[in-house]
């Protein structure tokens, strides 16, 4: 993987056209908050090949050794309000999953070929097991968004389960793992590149989800199974229906009611592991 060979792959309009390789760096959002904060333009991309201080959601680092995996940020500078930001992460889980199912060849095969899903709202899973963590930061200047940094980290071609940290051994793995061969990283960004700009091109025009919830739905993992939300003000449990237009996740309870579940934990009670 090098700049020019992503260059030479990608096949969209602007996402990705401005674009920044590094072999090492510590976090590629923080690479992509540094260059908006400079003026860098919408649709620019950070990609490294190896991170030393790889950010997770909820304070926790990414394991990012080099030479295998995907990570990248995007950069992008939408006039919508703050509360219209996680429809973004949705937009990127879906271009992520369709195209890791495409390059693992997962659409076209029989029974046990494996395909990406979704665990709603960051995450993208195979067997039940994590491929893919996504991180969405905003940057907010005088109550606007000056800033929407989409983190993406992908387990492409880690061959075996023990390089992985033993605290994630159990729950994480690759898509090499998953369908036997190694994967292209320049093909798989540019993929991603071009399905995104086409979804975030429509998001824009449209204002909501409304074109893709049907498309989303087919591909969540915990579609029409019991879930278990971990609300601050009380859990509950109920069966997860899919997407509204606005990405939250719709949670139908046993007396009926359907509750709007906007951020947070939401796990999937009788799947194996994290999920
Ligand atoms: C998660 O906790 O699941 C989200 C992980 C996001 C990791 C990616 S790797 C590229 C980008 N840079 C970071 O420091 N984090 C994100």
């Amino acid at each position: 993987m090098s700049r020019d060979e992503i260059l030479d792959r990608l096949r969209s309009e602007y996402m990705g056209r401005s674009l920044y390789y590094y072999d090492e760096t510590d976090s590629t959002n923080a690479r992509i908050g540094d260059l908006a904060g400079a003026g860098a333009p919408d649709g620019t991309l950070a990609v490294a090949d190896k991170q030393t201080a790889g950010r997770g959601r909820r304070g926790r680092g990414w394991d990012s050794p080099p030479g295998m995996n995907i990570y990248m940020s995007l950069l992008l500078r939408p006039d919508m309000d703050p509360s219209d930001a996680p429809m973004i992460t949705i937009l990127m889980a879906l271009a992520v999953c369709e195209s890791a199912t495409e390059v693992i060849g997962g659409e076209n095969a029989g029974d046990d070929t494996p395909a990406a899903r979704i665990k709603w709202p960051n995450d993208i899973v195979i067997r039940g097991r994590k491929v893919c963590g996504i991180l969405t930061e905003m940057n907010m200047e005088a109550g606007c968004i000056s800033g929407v940094i989409v983190g993406v980290g992908i387990n492409v071609n880690q061959g075996e389960r023990t390089l992985f940290p033993e605290e994630i051994r159990d729950t994480a793995t690759s898509l090499k793992l998953e369908c036997g061969h190694a994967i292209d990283r320049s093909i798989l960004i540019a993929m991603i590149m071009e399905r995104f700009e086409d979804l975030y091109g429509r998001f824009t025009d449209s204002g909501d989800l409304a074109y893709l919830t049907d498309r989303y739905d087919e591909l969540l993992v915990s579609r029409d199974r019991e879930v278990r939300v971990l609300d601050p003000q009380g859990e509950y449990t109920g069966i997860s229906r899919g997407i509204d237009d606005r990405g939250e996740l719709l949670v139908e309870t046993p007396d009926g009611e359907v509750h709007r579940v906007y951020a947070g934990e939401v796990s999937v009670r009788g799947l194996y592991g994290y999920v």
